[in-house]
């Protein structure tokens, strides 16, 4: 396993242990972990309610274009947006640290 970190708004980092070997996504694997994420869509990338700001992470795969469309239309959009739905869960994700970004 490997471990995220959720930032909250007082900015205090909670640990959250993610299985490498389930083929999740990052947005299920925080769905997993109770925290509230409609993410109404299932993981499409058509719905921005899994929306997070990546900290602290390491290099990953770039943003398809639908998952751009998506972000590029939100309010919110930071540097480090991205729709966990589209991230894979991996080994190197280990460490990364990330805010939740949806409204809802
Ligand atoms: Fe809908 Fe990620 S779950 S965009």
């Amino acid at each position: 396993d490997i471990t995220v970190y959720v930032e909250n708004e007082a900015g205090e980092r909670i640990a959250v242990p993610v299985p490498t070997d389930m083929g999740l996504s990052l947005m299920e694997a925080l769905k997993a972990n109770e925290f509230d994420i409609m993410a109404t869509c299932g993981g499409m990338a058509l719905c921005a309610t899994c929306h997070v700001e990546l900290i602290e992470a390491p290099e990953l795969p770039e943003a398809s274009d639908d998952e751009m469309y998506m972000l590029e239309n939100l309010p919110n959009l930071t540097d480090g947006s991205r729709l966990s739905c589209q991230i894979k869960v991996t080994p190197e994700l280990d460490g990364t640290v990330l805010r939740l970004m949806a409204n809802h």
